[in-house]
């Protein structure tokens, strides 16, 4: 089917934007094909700019946690843009949603807004380096936590932990001071400790890796990570960019059990408008500018206008026991998938952490670390993803994308997204 109005503006865009795109995997490169312009969304719905209509699992790759154009949001939204956009001075829009990040996440006593998840790590990675006096960082491959010069970075190869740059741009010496260790391995964590351990600042690490696909870690890895930094005076950072105030009012360290020194967040906390956050204990987060020595600043940070919308999705997932709910619909989607899943001509696995879900097309099931995709897999997604959206059902265009759930999918949109992948499959 063709979308003549998205390709036109394509057109457009790509004589004046780069790629035509201003985040690399809209252009669709992993899929084929020409990425659509969207011009409304509504609940779980989005419209293209050819006025056809999307069952959406994309919500915006995760702060659209109620649902597209969201009433209480945007009637929040509009209340304070009316009473001024941004005063780049404090308002009580920033104590408010502060007060609910640390009455909602273990071990927070305050919270640094800035306007997105890479500034969130970026800048909770220079706290850690600062309270700490060590310059190294650890982070898994197969984690994202934004694009910082020093995160960029790939395993080096072999066993080498060395980080290099996955990024042209980033000069070697700028990742000389990250590690990249595999996920799912005690092993490479201690061996790492035993060598280093006096010169690390902090492991970062997506506690549900939700980057590369979803890789589910067990909980033993995870509690062996909290015991090794604390042992070595370490900090661990959380970046719960994805999954803080999605799988659970206290992200995924309320779900684990595990209590990080320092926790970043993004997308749900902004509930669709650029905010993001690192936070922690006073004791820790007092070493930030102007208390501290610690710099970092931002001129929209804490603007009125994203804090209204950050402090209507919480509220509202809070009144509505918004997390509850989100899990008994991922398994409702699991159970309405599963026999569609299991009747696929080539090995389709649903992987789930609550309203995070992959399919995953490893013949193995879900993997716990970064693997590639077997030959042949990521053409057959890519046929499968533009059966889906000729059906009209927008899925993240690449194999390794997760999809997110918003409290506006209903039983039916589970139904409807179960009988393309039937057609796809057939189709196949
Ligand atoms: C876990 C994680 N950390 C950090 C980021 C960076 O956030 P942003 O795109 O808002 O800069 C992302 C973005 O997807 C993410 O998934």
């Amino acid at each position: 089917m063709s979308h003549p109005a998205s390709e036109a503006l394509f057109e457009r865009a790509r004589r004046v934007i780069p790629g035509g795109v201003n985040s690399p995997v809209r252009a669709f490169r992993a899929v084929g094909g020409a990425p659509l312009f969207f011009t409304r969304g509504q609940g779980s719905r989005l419209v293209d700019a050819d006025g056809r209509q999307y069952l959406d699992f994309v919500g915006s790759w995760g702060p659209l946690i109620l649902g597209h154009a969201h009433p209480e949001v945007v009637a929040a939204i509009t209340a304070a843009s009316q009473a001024g956009t941004t005063f780049g001075a404090p308002c009580a829009g920033e104590v408010e949603l502060a007060e609910r990040v640390v009455a909602s996440y273990p071990g927070v006593e305050q919270v640094r807004f800035v306007s997105s998840g890479t500034e969130a790590t970026m800048s909770a990675i220079r706290l850690a380096r600062a309270f700490t006096g060590r310059d190294l960082i650890v982070k898994f491959s197969g984690c994202y936590h934004g694009h910082a010069d020093h995160l960029l970075v790939a395993a080096g190869s072999g066993l080498a932990t060395f980080g290099r740059p996955s990024s042209a741009g980033v000069p070697e010496p700028f990742t000389a001071c990250t590690r990249v260790l595999p996920l799912d391995d005690e092993r490479a964590l201690e061996t790492l400790f035993a060598q280093e351990g006096g010169k690390i600042a902090a492991v970062i690490v997506e506690p549900v890796p939700a980057n590369h696909g979803l890789l589910p870690q067990r909980p033993a890895f995870l509690a062996r990570m909290r015991a090794l930094t604390r042992e070595h005076g370490t900090l661990l950072i959380f970046d719960e960019v994805i999954s803080g105030f999605r799988l659970a009012r206290g992200g995924a360290a309320e779900r684990l059990g595990i209590t990080p020194d320092l926790a970043t967040f993004g997308k749900v906390i902004g509930g669709g408008l650029p905010v993001g956050a690192f936070a922690g204990p006073r004791h820790i987060l007092s070493r930030l500018a102007p208390d501290g020595d610690t710099y970092q600043a931002g001129t929209l940070s804490g603007n009125p206008v994203a804090m209204a919308s950050g402090i209507a999705t919480l509220d509202a997932l809070i009144r509505e026991d918004g997390w509850r709910r989100l899990e008994s619909l991922g398994a409702q989607l699991e159970q309405t998938l599963r026999p569609v899943l299991d009747a696929a001509p080539c090995p389709v696995h649903l992987v789930r952490v609550g309203s995070l879900f992959w399919l995953s097309l490893h013949e193995a099931g879900a993997p716990r670390t970064a693997e590639t995709l077997p030959e042949g897999a990521a053409q057959r997604f890519g046929r499968l993803f533009h059966a889906l959206l000729e059906d009209g059902i927008y899925f993240p265009p690449s194999a390794y994308e997760a999809c997110f759930l918003s409290l506006a999918h209903t039983g039916a949109d589970f139904e409807q997204l179960a009988e393309g992948l039937r057609r796809a499959f057939a189709a196949s």
